[in-house]
């Protein structure tokens, strides 16, 4: 018998961690394996520019349903998706339930699935970062509190789940669906319309991006933080493609400072174009910070904490915190050619997604 899986999408960091998966569920359906997908998108990300650009480029088909939820506070959008969702699965119900990554659509889908029983699968379990001020690591801890079956992108995730009570025979350490995205489409990686116009040259520039509510939410700090990247790069362009959280506090910072350039939010290709040929990175992402470790571009995190450790222990990563001081020192070193190189991480090597589909198939096999 086929096992239908829902596979949940809701938010732009989850486009690229599911697209491998979906790619490798397709290649084992046309080789006759009894599995089916249905792709849930909970309208958690619903613009152009945060979502539809990314299933385009990455060729991810279209959701079999979009629970269309928008924008809301944390319990509003985890309420209405969760009520979304569960009556999905009651007017038809799948085998297994399968969320990524940690935004609020993952935690909401998960609850929906197991209160009616329907088993949780979850990608990139584990992570921590230990900061209970971030809705991810709430949502990060809920999920794997309820995951029936854990796959996860390192050995630290391993022991962290370890350490909370899973049995080795639930976690599959399976390596990084992102970094699959990442090294499936580095070829296809595209300059941005506006290079020229904005004069950008290879290795002269730097990306940015801002989006946490304790960097972005206040005027000042955001203000502040702005003033002293700008002031620490030494005359080079810092090209910010803008979150829309962000671009709400925006408006109250009155002048950006010139040598900070301002664009949209960039669809995938464009995105990492433009950071493969950055100088450096100064961001406040976890994602991100995975990928520059990949593509050996030095990267400055601007939070005290993270949940990708091995991003800064084997990776280009560096964690400054969020005093904006820090910046300057950093990138003297960087100048200085003083930056590490870093190392892939193991199992970061573009097959996750074959080996996530496979743990499904025998799962189902029995
Ligand atoms: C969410 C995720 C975060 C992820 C980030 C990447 C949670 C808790 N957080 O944060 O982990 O790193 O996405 O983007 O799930 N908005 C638009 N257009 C859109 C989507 C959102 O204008 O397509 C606006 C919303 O109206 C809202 C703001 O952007 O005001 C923030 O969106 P939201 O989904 O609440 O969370 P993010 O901050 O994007």
């Amino acid at each position: 018998m086929t096992a239908t899986i829902d596979i949940i999408a809701g938010a732009r960091p989850n486009f690229m961690k599911i697209a491998p998966i979906i790619r490798a569920m397709e290649a084992r359906m046309a080789a006759g394996a009894p599995l089916a997908y249905r792709l849930v998108h909970t309208g958690q990300h619903y613009d152009s520019k945060m979502s539809g650009d990314f299933f385009t480029q990455l060729g991810i088909p279209e959701p079999h349903r979009n629970l269309e939820v928008g924008s809301g506070t944390q319990a509003e959008q985890t309420g209405a998706i969760m009520t979304r969702y569960e009556a999905l699965l009651l007017e038809s119900r799948s085998a297994l339930c399968l969320v990524v990554g940690d935004v609020t659509s993952t935690m909401a889908c998960a609850i929906a699935a197991q209160k009616l029983c329907v088993p949780v699968a979850h990608v990139e379990a584990g992570i921590r970062s230990g900061d209970w001020t971030m809705p991810e690591e709430i949502n990060r801890m809920v999920t794997d509190s309820i995951t029936n079956l854990f796959f996860t992108t390192s050995e630290v995730a391993n022991q962290n789940l370890r350490r909370s009570g899973v049995t080795d025979d639930r976690i599959h350490f399976v390596g990084n669906t992102m970094i699959d995205t990442l090294l499936a489409n580095k070829h296809r990686f595209a300059k941005p319309p506006f290079w020229s116009e904005l004069g950008l040259e290879a290795g002269e520039y730097f990306v940015t991006t801002l989006h946490r509510p304790a960097n972005v939410d206040r005027g000042s700090t955001f203000a502040e933080l702005l003033q002293a990247i700008a002031e620490s790069v030494r005359g080079m362009k810092v090209v910010f493609p803008v979150h829309p959280r962000t671009a709400k506090t925006m408006r109250e910072v009155g002048a950006v400072p010139s040598n900070v350039l301002l664009v949209d939010p960039q669809p995938y290709l464009e995105f990492n174009y433009l950071v493969k040929h950055a100088k450096g990175v100064i961001t406040d992402s976890g994602g991100i910070t995975e990928e520059t470790t990949v593509m050996g571009v030095p990267c400055m995190t601007l939070r005290t904490s993270t949940e990708r450790p091995e991003t800064v222990t084997m990776g280009t990563n560096e964690l400054l915190g969020v005093d904006p001081k820090a910046l300057k020192p950093a990138l003297d070193r960087l100048f200085a050619g003083q930056w590490k190189r870093g190392q892939i991480p193991p199992l970061w090597d573009g097959k996750t997604g074959e080996r996530i589909v496979a743990i499904l198939e025998e799962r189902f096999a029995h």
